[in-house]
């Protein structure tokens, strides 16, 4: 970004990001900043392209919030980001700068862009946590190439992978990841058990076979256990007994386990804001700390590690999705408008799971449009004649010209985009609100003063 001003050229990179930075943007919003007036700045100067608008300061704010109600600065707690659900630089280096040093990769990219962010900003590496249960021989090599201490499988196959490219003189950790099967069933809207995760049974094996080859290979490798409860699970006690049913397999193994890792699954409410969000984490959070104070840590011991992987709950509330409108159509009594995004882009849950995303319609100008709603149908910007997002309640007179605003479309919205028919990524917009915070706290404390004399007033001044 040029002083003073935004960069609007396009290109097709997928870390194309605008940093709005709101000292130097003195002279594109005069006065004090909002959301709304950047809004209404960044439409009219983007004309008809969408964007995520970014609010780094609630990202920091849900960083700080998993540091005091889990964290709580224990050096055996790990808070690892599931960097899957947003690896856009400039939400890695958010995290980053702000205290999170250990991440849950998928893939040998993953790791190299986590290593690549901390390198560049001259910090410490990053721990990773490299936890998904199928990797190739290759990803394998690739990421001991990289300096990668801990993998999570759940076959003794890949353990034997796994064993046969470990380096002797190094220290490793092997965790064997378990779906128990619970009389109360998981309530996560998306289901991680079926696809990967040993059965109780299973997982005392793999943990036996483990134990067996670092004796023969004369390594040293710790061993783990983990567990995911599935993604948006609403419910912190189901998580709770997960875990216990696992304490189970630590309790009857004669073995040392010395990591537990609880995986992701916090949930956030995509239909709440960022305040109600907030105490759904604080709640969630608290329920872990407590399990992990009163059950884990002394079963662990002194070395033990607890590890959580938020994605989602991480960084689902930091990011406004700005969509526009260009087309609008009323055929057999029923309503159609063109979005410039969908299914291939930040809607792929909507074919995937049938998810509900809340979909509002605005102005130009940043204001919401509220009239009477009737059903719509979006179609997507491709040519794919299944891409469309149906049952889309909006007020009527939205049109071209309007933009759709979803908000809660940080976590798996640009991830899982795609490059069908190559249309451009989003942009990023980056803002930071303290001018705005601190202007409403001034308002506040403006009427607060106001009102204590008004009532100074009434107390004195006799008519
Ligand atoms: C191993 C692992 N950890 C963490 C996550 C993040 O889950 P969530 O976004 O629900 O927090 C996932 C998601 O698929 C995962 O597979």
């Amino acid at each position: 970004m040029s002083e003073g001003k935004i960069n609007f050229t396009r290109d097709y990179d997928k870390t194309n990001e605008m940093f709005v930075d709101i000292e130097k943007s003195r002279s594109i919003w005069p006065g004090e900043i909002n959301q709304k007036k950047l809004i209404k700045t960044l439409t009219t100067k983007c004309f008809d392209e969408p964007f995520y608008l970014y609010d780094q300061i609630e990202l920091e704010n849900r960083i700080k919030t998993f540091f005091k109600y889990f964290k709580k600065n224990k050096s055996n707690r790990f808070v690892a980001y599931a960097i899957k659900a947003n690896p856009h630089n400039a939400i890695l280096n958010t995290l980053a700068t702000n205290g999170i040093n250990s991440f849950d990769c998928a893939s040998p990219m993953e790791i190299v862009t986590i290593q690549k962010i901390f390198q560049d900003q001259n910090l410490s590496p990053p721990t990773i946590f490299y936890n998904h249960p199928e990797k190739s021989v290759s990803d394998i090599k690739e990421s001991i190439k990289r300096g990668v201490h801990h993998f999570t499988t759940d076959t003794i196959f890949e353990v034997d992978r796994i064993f046969s490219e470990l380096q002797s003189g190094k220290e490793y950790e092997i965790v064997v990841r378990i779906s128990p099967k619970l009389t109360v069933k998981s309530e996560a809207q998306i289901a991680l058990s079926e696809k990967f995760g040993a059965t109780i049974e299973k997982g005392k094996e793999i943990i036996e076979h483990i134990d067996k080859a670092t004796k023969q290979s004369g390594m040293k490798v710790n061993i783990g256990v983990s567990t995911h409860i599935g993604s948006q699970n609403f419910r912190p006690d189901i998580h709770c007994a997960y875990i216990e049913e696992i304490v189970k397999v630590i309790k009857e193994t004669d073995k040392k386990i010395t990591v537990f890792n609880y995986g992701g699954g916090i949930p956030v409410n995509q239909f709440k804001g960022q305040k109600e969000n907030m105490e759904i984490l604080e709640n969630y959070l608290s329920e872990l700390d407590k399990i992990s104070t009163n059950l884990i840590e002394p079963l662990l011991g002194e070395n033990g590690k607890i590890i959580i992987e938020p994605g989602r709950g991480m960084v689902c509330t930091c990011i406004d999705l700005m969509i526009p409108i260009s087309r609008k159509r009323k055929r057999d009594g029923k309503y159609y408008l063109w979005m410039r995004d969908g299914i291939f882009t930040s809607f792929s849950d909507y074919t995937i799971h049938k998810w509900k995303f809340p979909f509002e319609a605005m102005k130009k100008s940043g204001k919401k449009l509220r009239s009477r709603k009737v059903n719509f149908t979006l179609f997507g910007r491709t040519s794919h004649e299944k891409d469309f997002v149906e049952n889309v309640f909006l007020p009527r007179r939205t049109k071209e010209g309007h933009y759709l605003w979803v908000s809660n479309a940080g976590a798996y919205h640009s991830a899982q985009a795609s490059y069908f028919e190559s249309h451009p990524v989003h942009r990023y917009v980056i803002y930071r609100r303290e001018e705005e915070l601190a202007y409403k706290q001034r308002l506040v404390q403006f009427f607060k003063r106001l009102l204590g004399k008004i009532q100074f007033w009434n107390n004195n001044i006799q008519f």
